[in-house]
């Protein structure tokens, strides 16, 4: 009995992470070009390259190759605010799917 309930907290914990994981997996990253294309390009570059409207803006091609840019860090970034960049609302599944589609951008 002592040696189930010890491992109880981690199994919940697990159980409530995997399927957050999961879908961050299938997000859409058509959802999510879509986003960035109408919200983020009035400053920011996509293609390799090129310099946004707001040349402080770093490139998002070049962004995702970063080895310290990851889901973990892009999620932190978009969920807090930011001095240079207009404090947007997005809903979770909007977040999941701008973080796909930056990901994708590094291949
Ligand atoms: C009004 C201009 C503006 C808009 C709109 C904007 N950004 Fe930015 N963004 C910036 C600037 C300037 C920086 C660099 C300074 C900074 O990090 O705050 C930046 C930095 C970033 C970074 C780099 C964070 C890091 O770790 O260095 C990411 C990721 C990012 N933006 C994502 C987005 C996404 C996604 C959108 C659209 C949903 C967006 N931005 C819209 C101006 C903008």
């Amino acid at each position: 009995m002592q040696a189930k309930l010890k491992f109880l907290p981690l199994i919940l914990l697990v159980s409530l992470a995997l399927p957050t994981l999961a879908s961050s997996q299938e997000s859409d990253t058509t959802m999510g070009r879509r986003i960035v294309q109408s919200e983020c390009t009035r400053c920011h570059a996509v293609e390799l390259g090129m310099t946004g409207p707001d040349p402080a803006a770093p490139n998002f091609t070049a962004l995702a190759r970063m080895p310290s840019v990851t889901d973990l860090s892009l999620r932190v970034f978009l969920q807090s605010s930011h001095r240079s960049m207009p404090n947007l609302v997005l809903r979770e599944d909007e977040t999941s799917s701008i973080i796909a589609y930056l990901r994708g951008l590094a291949h």
